[in-house]
C-alpha cells in the first residue's frame, strides 16, 4: 500500500483517534442486524491495544444531519464492540466538549473510548476545521480504518488529518490492496459483473472498466436500458430513458475496445415484482407487453457462469434480479455460486451482492468481501477518495 499504516509507526503509550465505519443496519428498536463492518475493524483495534495505545473510536451511524437523533446513538454498537473484543468499552454521550476531553485525557493505554455518533455535530459533514481540531486535541495519532466512508470529506475522516500524523488502519489497507490487485494488476481475464437498478450510478465504473476488463456481464434493472438501446421492446420493464444515449455510447465503446459486453439473452418475467407472482422465461426480444423483466433467465445464467468459470479475476456489484423474492433470485444466486466455484481472485462489493453470497452460503469462497458501498464504486470508477488521499505516503 502506498500509504503508511499502523504497522509503520510507534504506538506505545499514545492516544490514537481511530475513525471506523460502524454504520451498520439496525432495526426500529435499535438492534444490530448485521455486524460485518464492526467485526472488520477489530483487527486494527486489537493491534493498537496490543501495541499499548489508548484507543478513541469515532463513527457515524445513519444520516442525522447535524442533530441528535435518539435512535442513532451508538450505545448498541458500544455493547457489540465490547462483546466482540471481550473488553470494557466506555462511551461518551457527546461528540466533543468538556466531558469528552476529560474522558479522553483519562484514558489509559489498553483502554477504549467510543465517541457519540459524529454526525450529531453540525460541523462533521461540513468538514469544519474547528471540529477537526477538537477531535485532534483528543489524541496524538489519527488512524483511518473507515474505508466505507473514504469517499466522504468530513471532519472526522479528512479534516482531522491536517492536525495529526495520519495513517491507515489494517482494514483500510486490506481493502485498498485487494481493490488495487483486482484493477491494477489482475490475473487475466478480468470479468466484471454489474447489476442493480440504475445505469446512472454505474456508468462511470463501466467506462473505467472498458480500459481494464476483458468481459462485462450486465444484469438487473440496468441491463434493461442497454437492451432497449439495442432495440428490444421490454414490455413494462423498468428503463431509464435518460440513460439511453450513455448506454448506446457504451455499447459502441466496448466494441471499439474489444471488450466482451454481455447482455441477457433471456429473462424471467412477471406482471409484478411480488412474492407468488406467476413467472415465466422468455427471450429478451419476446417480453409480453403486460410483463416486466425481473431476473436473468437460465440461458443467460449458463452463459455468464461459463465466462466466470474461465476468469482469473472477478469483481461483482449489484444483484442480477429482484433477489429478495424467491422466483427472481436464481440469477443472482447462480452468479454467487459461479464466482465461488471459479477459483478466480474475487471481490464482491455492496450490501446486496454481499448479502447474496452470504445467503447462497458461499461467502467463505470469495477472496474479498468489501465493506465499501459507495466508496468501493468510486474507487472502481478510478476516483481518488479524499479519506485515503489525506493519509501519509509510505
Ligand atoms: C456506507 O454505509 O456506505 C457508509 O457508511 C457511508 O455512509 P453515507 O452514505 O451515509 O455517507
Amino acid at each position: 500500500m502506498a500509504k503508511r499504516t499502523v504497522r509503520e509507526i510507534a504506538l506505545a503509550g499514545k492516544r490514537v483517534f481511530v475513525r471506523v465505519d460502524f454504520n451498520v443496519p439496525q432495526n426500529g428498536p435499535g438492534e444490530i442486524l448485521d455486524d460485518t463492518k464492526i467485526r472488520a475493524a477489530l483487527p486494527t483495534i486489537r493491534y493498537l491495544l496490543d501495541q499499548g495505545a489508548a484507543v478513541i473510536l469515532a463513527s457515524h451511524l445513519g444520516r442525522p444531519k447535524g442533530r441528535v437523533q435518539e435512535n442513532l446513538r451508538l450505545d448498541a454498537i458500544r455493547r457489540r464492540v465490547a462483546e466482540l473484543l471481550g473488553r470494557d468499552v466506555q462511551k461518551t454521550s457527546e461528540v466533543v466538549g468538556e466531558t469528552v476531553t476529560a474522558a479522553a485525557a483519562a484514558l489509559q493505554p489498553g483502554k477504549i473510548l467510543l465517541l457519540e455518533n459524529v454526525r450529531f455535530h453540525p460541523g462533521e459533514e461540513k468538514n469544519d476545521p474547528e471540529l477537526a481540531r477538537a477531535y485532534a486535541s483528543l489524541a496524538e495519532i489519527f488512524v483511518s480504518d473507515a474505508f466505507g466512508t473514504a469517499h466522504r470529506a468530513h471532519a472526522s475522516n479528512v479534516g482531522i488529518a491536517a492536525f495529526l500524523p495520519a495513517v491507515a488502519g489494517l482494514l483500510l489497507a486490506e481493502e485498498v490492496s485487494n481493490l488495487d490487485k483486482a484493477l491494477l494488476n489482475p490475473d487475466r481475464p478480468l470479468v466484471a459483473v454489474a447489476g442493480g437498478n440504475k445505469v446512472a450510478d454505474k456508468i462511470g465504473i463501466l467506462k473505467n472498466l472498458l480500459h481494464k476488463a476483458e468481459s462485462l456481464l450486465l444484469g438487473g434493472g440496468m441491463a434493461n436500458t442497454f437492451l432497449h438501446a439495442k432495440g428490444c421492446q421490454l414490455g413494462r420493464s423498468k428503463l431509464e430513458e435518460s440513460s439511453l444515449a450513455e448506454a448506446t455510447a457504451l455499447i459502441a465503446a466496448a466494441a471499439d475496445h474489444g471488450v466482451n459486453l454481455c447482455l441477457p439473452a433471456d429473462v424471467v418475467v412477471a406482471e409484478e415484482a411480488v412474492p407468488g407472482a406467476q413467472a415465466e422465461v422468455v427471450p429478451v426480444n419476446a417480453v409480453p407487453p403486460d410483463k416486466m423483466a425481473l431476473d436473468i433467465g437460465p440461458a443467460t445464467r449458463r452463459q455468464y457462469s461459463e465466462i466466470i468459470s474461465g476468469a482469473g479475476t472477478v469483481i461483482w456489484n449489484g444483484p442480477l434480479g429482484v433477489y429478495e423474492i424467491e422466483q427472481f433470485a436464481a440469477g443472482t444466486n447462480a452468479i454467487a455460486r459461479a464466482i465461488a466455484a471459479s477459483g478466480a481472485f474475487s471481490i464482491v462489493a455492496g450490501g446486496d451482492a454481499v448479502a447474496a453470497v452470504e445467503k447462497a452460503g458461499v461467502a467463505a469462497e470469495i477472496s474479498h468481501l468489501s465493506t465499501g458501498g459507495g466508496a468501493t464504486l468510486e474507487y472502481w470508477e478510478g476516483r481518488e477518495l479524499p479519506g485515503i488521499a489525506v493519509l501519509q505516503d509510505n
